[in-house]
C-alpha cells in the first residue's frame, strides 16, 4: 500500500473510531475509552486532515466545530406536528387519564405505559435521509420551527450517521426518519459555562434549560460548537420505510441505530408502575446530573395511540406528571443562628411557612455572610426559596420590587448564641466559628449526627434528648452515651420506665457499627458518607486507618490531600483520641470480627462487585465490607469491567445494565452461599 494509501486509510479509520466512541459515550453511557484517549484520536486526526486537505470530508466528526454564521434562521416546516403535553399536577389525574384511555380504548387487553423522564430543556427534530443528519429543528409553534441544522451539527452526542448493526437479523435505519428529543445541559456544565460568563462580563443564564435554548438558537454554530449540549430523544414524526409496533421498542431501535435516549425510562405493566417510576425519579430528582421537570407516561402500544388520537394540541395517549415546583415565594421573619458540630456558625432564615417541591418549609440555609451579602438579604426581604430533592432549603434571590425600605440588614454576632464565646472569622475561611471545643451546641451537634441514621443509627436519639441530655449534664462526650442506666433516664420529663428501657437498648444495639458507619459517626472533617466506605474499603480495620500515613492515604483513589490531612490530624489530636479510645473501651466494636479479618477466598478474590437492590439479610454496607474482606473490590457503577452483580430486593437500573452488558448476577441466596454464611 502507498503511503497516500495508508494514510487515507488511518484517516477513516479514526473517523469511524471516533463515531464508534461518541456513540458508546452519548447513546450507551458506556465509554471504553478514557477522555484522554479519545482526545488523542481526536487531535491525530485533526493534524492528518490538517497535513492532508486532499482527504478533508464533510462528514468527518472534525466538523463538529461549527459552520459559517447565517443572518437569520430559515423555517423548518415539521410533517407530522409537535404536540405538546397534558399535565398532571397529582395522582388522581394520572388516574383519570389512564380511566379515559381504558374507556376509550375498551380492550380486553391490559394497556402498559411507557414511563420516561420529562427533559427541561428545548424539544428538537431531528430529520435523517438514508441514515444521514439531513435537517434539524426546534418546534416553534409545532407546525414550524427554526432551522437549527448547522447547529445541532455540532452536539457530539447527535450522530450524523445512523449506525446499521452488524448483525443482518436487526433492521437498517429506513429511508426517512424525523426523531424527536430534547437538547439540554448537565447542571455541572450549565455552571461551569455561567462561572466563565462572569468572569468574562456577560450576562448570565438563569437555568439550565434558558442555557441550552441560548445555545442552540445561534446564528453563528461556533458558539453552539462550544457548548456541552447533549441531548436525548423519545420519540418520532415522520417515518418512511419502517413501522414501529410500541413506544418500548421504539426507543430501543432508536438507542441501537445509535441515538441517545434516557437509559432512566420504564416499561410499565400498569400505570400504578408508572406512578412508582414518577415517585422514584422524584426523590432522586437532585442526584441526576440534569434538570428534569416531571415523568412522561405513554401508552405503549402505537396501534392504541393512533386509536386514541389527540385533542386540539395534545395526544390522548400521553400525559405529563409534573413535579411539584422546586422554587417558590416567601417572606423573612427573622434569621436565627445555628452552631454546628465543628462550632461553624450558619446563618438560617426563620420563613413564613410555604409548599416548595411538595413539603413545608420554615427554614432555609444562607449559608454564610458572604452569601447574605452578595444576595443582599435583609431581614423582612420577600424571596425566592429553592428545595431540590433532599437538599436543605435555601434562599435563592431577593425579590427586589417587593422592598419596601423597611428590611433590616443582618451581620453575625460577635458572641456565639449558644455559649457566649467568642466568635472568629479566620483567614481563609468564609464561614464564623465559635472556637471554645466545649460549647454545648457543638457538643449537642457533634452527638445527634453520630447517632443520626446514616451513621450509628441509635434509633430514639432524636436531637431534642440529646439537647435534654447534655443540658442535664448525663452526657458530655458521644461516649458518655454507652455509659448510661435506664435510671438516668427515666427522670427526665417525657420519659417513663418503658421509654427508658427502649432508649438503653437501641443505644446497646448500636455497639458493633460497619467500620464506615463509625468512621462517619466520628465526624472527621472532609469524611462525609462515600469517603467513610472508601475508607473502610481500603483499610478494613480502625486500627489500619488509625495508623495510616498522609502518603498511604493520599494514594487511595478518590482521597485526595485535604481528606488525607484532616483524617490525619483527627487521629493524632489528643482529645480526639482519647475520645476513640473510649468508645472502644465502652464496648463499640467498629467493622466486627467478620470484616476485621482478611479471610481471602479464591471466589472472590480480585473480582469488582456492586451491589443493587436490598438484601434481607444485612446492610450493603455490611455485605461490602464482608466482601472486601475476602478480597473482592466493590464498586458502585456497573461497568464492563465488573465481574459480578449482587442484586437484593427492588434492584433497578443497575441490574438492568448487569444484564445488557452479559455480566454475572448473584441472587440473595446464592449470594449468601458464595460468602458461606
Ligand atoms: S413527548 C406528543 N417525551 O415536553 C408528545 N416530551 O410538553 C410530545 N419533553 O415539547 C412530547 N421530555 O419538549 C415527550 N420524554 C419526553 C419528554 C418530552 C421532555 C418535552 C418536549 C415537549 C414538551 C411537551
Amino acid at each position: 500500500m502507498g503511503k497516500k494509501e495508508e494514510i487515507s486509510k488511518r484517516i477513516e479509520e479514526l473517523r469511524e473510531l471516533i463515531r464508534f466512541h461518541d456513540y458508546r459515550y452519548y447513546a450507551l453511557d458506556e465509554p471504553v475509552i478514557s477522555d484522554a484517549e479519545y482526545d488523542a484520536l481526536f487531535r491525530e486526526l485533526v493534524r492528518l486532515e490538517e497535513d492532508h486537505p486532499e482527504f478533508a470530508s464533510p462528514d468527518s466528526p472534525t466538523r463538529r466545530v461549527g459552520f459559517p454564521p447565517v443572518e437569520k434562521f430559515q423555517p423548518f416546516e415539521h410533517q407530522v406536528p409537535m404536540l405538546s403535553l397534558e399535565n398532571a399536577m397529582a395522582e388522581s389525574e394520572v388516574f383519570d387519564f389512564s380511566r379515559r384511555v381504558e374507556r376509550l380504548l375498551d380492550s380486553h387487553e391490559p394497556i402498559e405505559y411507557v414511563a420516561e423522564p420529562k427533559m427541561d430543556g428545548l424539544a428538537v427534530e431531528v430529520v435523517y435521509e438514508e441514515g444521514v443528519l439531513a435537517g434539524a429543528g426546534t418546534r416553534g409553534d409545532g407546525y414550524v420551527g427554526e432551522d437549527v441544522t448547522h447547529n445541532v451539527k455540532t452536539i457530539r452526542a447527535i450522530p450524523w450517521k445512523l449506525f446499521s448493526s452488524e448483525d443482518s437479523r436487526e433492521p437498517a435505519p429506513p429511508r426517512l426518519i424525523a426523531v424527536r428529543g430534547e437538547v439540554y445541559l448537565d447542571r455541572a456544565d450549565f455552571e461551569r459555562l455561567n462561572r466563565s460568563r462572569m468572569d468574562a462580563g456577560e450576562p448570565l443564564f438563569a437555568n439550565p434549560r434558558n442555557a441550552a435554548a441560548g445555545s442552540l438558537r445561534q446564528l453563528d454554530s461556533s458558539i453552539t460548537a462550544g457548548r456541552p449540549l447533549k441531548a436525548f430523544f423519545y420519540g418520532v414524526g415522520a417515518v418512511e420505510g419502517f413501522e414501529f409496533e410500541t413506544q418500548w421498542r421504539m426507543l430501543r431501535r432508536l438507542r441501537l441505530w445509535g441515538l441517545p435516549v434516557n437509559p432512566l425510562s420504564r416499561h410499565c405493566r400498569r400505570i400504578e408502575e408508572a406512578i412508582q417510576v414518577y415517585d422514584d425519579l422524584s426523590s432522586r430528582r437532585a442526584s441526576l446530573p440534569y434538570d428534569i421537570d416531571g415523568v412522561v407516561i405513554k401508552v405503549d402500544r402505537l396501534d392504541w395511540q393512533r386509536v386514541l388520537g389527540e385533542k386540539s394540541r395534545s395526544p390522548r395517549w400521553a400525559v405529563a406528571y409534573k413535579f411539584s415546583p422546586d422554587e417558590a415565594q416567601s417572606r423573612i421573619r427573622d434569621i436565627i443562628v445555628q452552631v454546628g458540630r465543628t462550632g461553624v456558625l450558619t446563618p438560617v432564615a426563620v420563613l413564613e411557612a410555604v409548599m416548595v417541591g411538595g413539603v413545608t418549609v420554615r427554614r432555609a440555609t444562607l449559608h454564610n455572610q458572604d452569601e447574605i451579602d452578595r444576595k443582599d438579604i435583609r431581614i423582612g426581604d420577600v424571596v425566592m426559596v429553592r428545595r431540590a430533592g433532599d437538599v436543605i432549603p435555601e434562599v435563592i434571590e431577593v425579590v427586589a420590587s417587593r422592598r419596601s425600605g423597611e428590611e433590616k440588614a443582618f451581620r453575625m454576632p460577635r458572641e456565639c448564641p449558644s455559649c457566649g464565646g467568642e466568635v472568629v472569622r479566620l483567614s481563609g475561611e468564609s464561614v464564623h466559628r465559635c472556637l471554645n471545643r466545649n460549647c454545648p451546641a457543638q457538643i449537642k451537634a457533634a452527638i445527634g449526627h453520630f447517632a443520626s441514621r446514616d451513621a450509628m443509627n441509635i434509633e430514639g436519639l432524636g436531637r431534642r434528648i440529646v439537647s435534654m441530655l447534655v443540658d442535664e449534664g448525663l452526657v458530655a462526650s458521644v461516649a458518655d452515651l454507652y455509659r448510661l442506666g435506664p435510671g438516668d433516664l427515666e427522670s427526665l420529663p417525657g420519659f417513663g420506665a418503658k421509654s427508658a428501657q427502649n432508649l438503653v437498648a437501641s443505644i446497646e444495639k448500636s455497639r458493633q457499627p460497619s467500620l464506615s458507619d463509625f468512621l462517619y459517626a466520628l465526624g472527621i472533617y472532609h469524611v462525609g458518607r462515600h469517603l467513610a466506605d472508601i475508607l473502610a474499603e481500603h483499610f478494613l480495620t480502625l486500627d489500619a486507618v488509625r495508623g495510616a500515613t498522609r502518603e498511604e492515604l493520599e494514594s487511595i483513589e478518590g482521597v485526595g490531600e485535604k481528606v488525607a490531612g484532616s483524617v490525619v490530624s483527627y487521629f493524632s489530636n489528643p482529645g480526639n483520641r482519647r475520645l476513640v479510645d473510649d468508645l472502644l473501651a465502652a464496648g463499640i466494636r467498629p467493622g466486627g470480627v467478620r470484616s476485621a479479618v482478611r479471610e481471602e477466598d479464591p471466589f472472590w478474590k480480585g473480582k469488582t462487585v456492586v451491589f443493587t437492590g436490598t438484601l434481607s439479610t444485612m446492610t450493603r454496607q455490611e455485605a461490602g465490607s464482608r466482601v472486601a474482606a475476602k478480597g473482592a473490590k466493590v464498586s458502585e457503577s456497573v461497568s464492563r469491567k465488573t465481574d459480578l452483580v449482587v442484586a437484593g430486593k427492588d434492584a433497578g437500573s443497575k441490574l438492568e445494565k448487569a444484564v445488557r452488558l452479559g455480566v454475572a448476577v448473584l441472587e440473595e441466596e446464592e449470594f449468601l452461599r458464595r460468602l458461606g454464611s
